[in-house]
């Protein structure tokens, strides 16, 4: 926690005082959606910012805008293909144009927790995942952990039917609008930075996200509650356009490649830490949060899973396999 804290102090000093860059260094603009220092992506942005504007100082230099004030989720990868931003962490469920291979991360109830998306991730079926939209422009580099999902609405749920007739903000999926019809529930996509007002007005009634999301969000704060479903999985994949890494010095790429995947491997493991700490907050700051007992929550599973079969084509019946044998 401690390490948690004495970053967040300096990412967002750097933040607030705007990375200034140099003539001759290689701008990079870091565009997300999440703040930056209590939240998974943010805090991994902020460290991969400050290690390299220091390591590579007077080569590169990265600019990170957090908070959507740069671009939506739904805008960010045209603007890379556009070049006006070099690096973004889109989650999952936001390639849908680009690919269906991570369809399988939305699936309800795939992974039984984070260490096992983890493991999924870096087995070579993961990893090839990282190339599958190369011939769109885009090349994965790292994936990064948020977390585990949990729903919210303006009603207390604790059974699927308590879901049922309400509309939840869902992310640009095809395989959530499908979990949500599932619960007989109305799907409504929409960018991350609209959901709040959204909850707050009631053009929706609830939402699924993780507990940093949640709580960096506030959504807790015009909820009824938050309940414990752990149902599904929120993480990302750190993207650039294959032209924007191909105009890199091999040297340059290199070494901004491994501060990519040691921060990656540095925050991954600090990522179910960040979201415990921002459930603690939600009910430290009077949200209540619900627990599902085991009979309970097998409901949910029985509600949602029959959604798998659905998509079963476009994420591979051998990756399903692969999936479940890890969480066994
Ligand atoms: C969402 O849209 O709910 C998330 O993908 C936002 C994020 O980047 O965590």
């Amino acid at each position: 926690a401690a390490s948690v804290l004495a970053l967040t102090a300096g990412a967002a000093a750097a933040q607030e005082a705007g990375e200034e860059c140099s003539d001759g260094e290689i701008v990079v603009k870091f565009s997300h959606v999440t703040n930056a220092d209590r939240h998974p992506k943010g805090i991994a942005a902020s460290l991969l910012a400050e290690r390299v504007n220091d390591e590579m100082d007077g080569t590169m230099c990265v600019q990170v805008f957090p908070n959507s004030t740069l671009y939506n989720d739904d805008q960010v990868l045209e603007a890379m293909l556009q070049g006006d931003v070099q690096l973004a962490a889109p989650s999952l469920s936001k390639f849908e144009t680009f690919t269906k291979q991570f369809r399988l991360f939305d699936l309800p109830f795939m992974f039984k927790n984070i260490d096992a998306v983890d493991a999924f991730q870096n087995s070579e079926a993961g990893a090839e995942m990282k190339d599958s939209m190369q011939r769109r422009g885009l090349q994965g580099l790292e994936f990064w952990h948020n977390g585990m999902k949990q729903f919210s609405a303006n009603v207390p749920l604790e059974t699927p039917e308590d879901a049922a007739g309400l509309k939840f903000r869902v992310q640009p999926s095809d395989v959530l609008v499908a979990q949500m019809e599932a619960l007989d529930a109305s799907p409504q996509p929409m960018a991350f930075s609209e959901v709040y007002g959204a909850l707050q007005t009631g053009v929706v009634d609830g939402q699924e996200n993780t507990w940093s999301n949640i709580y960096g969000q506030k959504f807790f704060e015009v909820q009824d509650g938050v309940t414990e479903t752990n149902h599904g999985v929120l993480d990302y994949l750190v993207v650039a356009s294959v032209d924007w890494l191909d105009s890199l010095d091999q040297d340059v790429r290199d070494q901004f490649t491994t501060i990519l995947s040691e921060v990656t491997q540095t925050r991954n493991s600090e990522s179910a830490a960040v979201n415990q700490e921002a459930k603690q907050a939600i009910i430290d700051a009077g949200g209540t949060v619900r627990t599902l007992s085991p009979e309970q929550r097998q409901q949910w599973v029985d509600a949602m899973k029959p959604v798998w079969s659905e998509f079963e084509s476009d994420v591979g019946a051998e990756n399903i396999e692969a999936a479940q044998d890890i969480n066994a």
